[in-house]
């Protein structure tokens, strides 16, 4: 059975999509970002601080090979997992790669009250969520199949995640 596997950018909805079709499907989620934190035992914001970016997409790099494993579980990864192209093709090997998008705006208005991404502590997350997006584009676009998630119910977007798993 295959898995599904959710990328996208941060604030695009993976972790609350990745448990709706927990919900509809009664498949197990593993949430990439929080097996990291367990193993790590720490939180993502203090491994960037004290081990570096670099060493988070190592570790990232090497669950993605370990999650390829896995069968009929619902996956969702951290948003930066496309920038290593190999993160997507060891995930497509048993698993339905599906990108959610969303504008920067709608992106904005959903991670505001969160401070739990190092990336978008800045002065100005929204100019940030604009320029890392416009950097990662091309990387997001290498996720065989997209859904638009903007102004879209969970219902919504779980419908055509399901369309496309359905028709695998
Ligand atoms: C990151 C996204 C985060 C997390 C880390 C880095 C990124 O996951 O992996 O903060 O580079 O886009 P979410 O997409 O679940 O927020």
């Amino acid at each position: 059975m295959k898995n599904i596997v959710l990328f996208g950018f941060m604030g695009t909805g993976k972790s609350l999509i990745a448990r709706k079709l927990r919900d509809i499907l009664g498949l197990e989620v593993i949430d990439m970002d929080t097996l990291i934190q367990q193993r790590e035992g720490k939180s993502i914001s203090k491994i960037f601080a004290e081990n570096g970016e670099p060493y988070f997409r190592e570790i990232e790099k090497k669950t993605a090979i370990e999650l390829a494993e896995q069968q009929g579980v619902i996956i969702s990864t951290g948003g930066g997992v496309v920038l290593n192209e190999e993160n997507i093709k060891n995930l497509s090997k048993n698993g339905v790669c599906v990108c959610l998008q969303a504008e920067p705006e709608t992106i904005f208005e959903r991670v505001k009250p969160e401070t739990h991404r190092p990336l978008l502590q800045t002065d100005n997350p929204l100019e940030t969520i604009k320029n890392i997006l416009n950097k990662r584009k091309i990387n997001y676009l290498k996720v065989p199949y997209k859904i638009v998630t903007d102004n879209k119910t969970p219902e919504q977007i779980c419908e055509e995640i399901l369309n496309i798993y359905n028709k695998i």
